[in-house]
């Protein structure tokens, strides 16, 4: 009779942490009082409900609102994350054999897609800013050196915001990339909230992406798994991705999730939108009030780094001196109750959305105050860089050919079949189909010495990594 997942549940209804992590709802009933509905709306496509895989009434009509708000031509619900919205839209974009040009530091729902879809894969990088350990924005120059470059690139896929709230010159990305005849997809998990206010990056839609994938999600508040595909240009066909849409998403769709897709739009385009910008006012303050704190270092871009355009100030990226980001987050769980995002070697996320309140903000500020005034421990200056190992096999092909897994020490010269990715950051070190060096082997080894977590090994000991047989 174990209800391991249960269990856990109640313990952390029962902690009631300070959320500064997704969702964006943080937890509270403010919208409806979801306690009344969750059972009522927990139905399938009875009459007068519609259908996820071709909509023509409710579901239709609830896109149409959402593309107004949304700023698309046509909006389409994805009840499967980001993840799924990637795969649609890329799907829908692009041809078995394709080649795209994506960001090295993507999220693996990127490589996933261009499995899914067998498109072939070139590698932009994004900058490495070595004064702030921080991967920043892509250069528009490179974008253009690549698709002068390579003639046959289709379609350019870049994240914007990153991870960490920074932002390219999407804009002028977008102009480069038109320019050449391409399209632009955007993977927008961590900008929904950007249309909602003036005083936050501009939304890819707006800066010219053809298409963009929102995890409504994150940063608005609406139920985990629910994102939204957004179309913006003409170069895009609506019923290609309507075709990928009725492809990927399950057929029985939650109404919970659509439902919860809906209000948070709603809402937004209301009271919501008032909120926002009470928040961000707050938030300014916090920022400058934390600056103040001896030893504490708050990321609001970098005048030098040309690669930024411009940082979302709702993501909190802060480090306190002589502290590593990762205990700077453990002790905030511990001693304050107060839950982040992420952590790294340097620093600590807090996501902030609408749904955060002052108090939220005066018990972050106190206990970062009250920390960088006592702890202290060793923070090791090491970096870790992205490699840029060579495309020797298209993904897919790497992915679905016969392998076997060898020795990590034995594998230098053989085709990765596999995803090698230290976390933090999760950006993969090798992928399947490219070619494994010394210098990446003895890379990985250095970083597991250092105790650095890296997912992707197989065999007892984690010692083993699958190549191409
Ligand atoms: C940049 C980025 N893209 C895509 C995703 C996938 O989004 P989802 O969790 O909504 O599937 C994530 C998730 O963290 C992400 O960080």
């Amino acid at each position: 009779m174990g209800k391991p997942i249960f269990e856990r549940m109640k313990e952390l209804k029962e902690i009631r942490p300070i959320s500064f992590h997704m969702p964006g709802h943080k937890g509270r009933n403010w919208l409806i009082n979801w306690g009344e509905y969750i059972l009522d709306m927990d139905i399938t496509e009875i009459p007068g409900m519609d259908n996820l895989q071709d909509p023509v009434g409710v579901i239709k009509r609830s896109q149409e609102l959402a593309a107004k708000a949304f700023g698309a031509r046509e909006t389409i619900y994805s009840v499967n994350g980001t993840t799924g919205g990637i795969y649609i839209a890329l799907g829908g974009i692009s041809s078995p054999g394709d080649k795209i040009l994506i960001q090295r530091n993507s999220h693996k729902s990127v490589y996933n897609a261009a499995i899914l879809n067998r498109l072939d894969i070139e590698y932009v990088y994004p900058n490495y800013n070595k004064d702030h350990h921080l991967y920043t924005g892509i250069d528009p120059d490179t974008i253009e050196s690549k698709l002068k470059e390579s003639p046959d690139i289709k379609v350019v896929v870049l994240t914007y915001p990153n991870y960490y709230g920074i932002c390219s010159n999407i804009e002028k990305i977008g102009e480069i990339v038109h320019k050449y005849g391409k399209l632009l997809m955007i993977d927008e998990a961590h900008g929904s909230h950007f249309i909602f206010s003036d005083h936050l990056p501009t939304p890819a839609l707006k800066a010219g992406a053809d298409i963009t994938v929102q995890s409504i999600h994150k940063t608005l508040p609406s139920f985990t798994q629910t994102s939204m595909v957004h179309i913006g240009s003409e170069r895009v066909d609506v019923e290609r991705i309507k075709a990928m849409s009725a492809l990927y998403q399950t057929t029985s769709p939650s109404y919970l999730f659509m439902t919860s897709l809906e209000l948070a739009r709603a809402y937004m385009e209301g009271e919501g939108k008032e909120r926002l910008d009470k928040v961000i006012q707050e938030l300014k303050v916090l920022e400058k009030s934390l600056q103040e704190i001896p030893r504490v270092k708050v990321f609001t871009g970098d005048k030098d780094d040309k690669t930024i355009h411009s940082k979302d100030i709702t993501k909190i990226l802060f480090r306190i001196e002589g502290l590593t980001g990762v205990n700077t987050n453990k002790i905030l769980m511990e001693d304050y109750n107060i839950y982040l995002e992420m952590a790294d070697r340097h620093h600590a996320l807090a996501l902030t959305s609408v749904m955060n309140d002052r108090e939220d903000f005066e018990a972050l500020y106190k206990a970062i105050e009250d920390i960088a005034s006592r702890e202290y421990d060793y923070v090791d200056p090491m970096d870790i860089d992205i490699p840029m190992p060579k495309i020797e096999r298209p993904i897919y092909e790497a992915f679905y050919s016969n392998k076997r897994a060898v020795d990590l020490k034995d594998s230098i010269g053989k085709i990765s079949a596999s995803f090698i990715t230290p976390y933090p950051p999760g950006i993969p070190l090798i992928c399947p189909g490219e070619k494994i060096s010394r210098e990446l082997v003895e890379y990985i080894s250095f970083l597991k010495d250092k105790g650095i977590e890296i997912i992707g090994f197989m065999g007892y000991n984690k010692e083993k990594i699958q190549v191409i047989d």
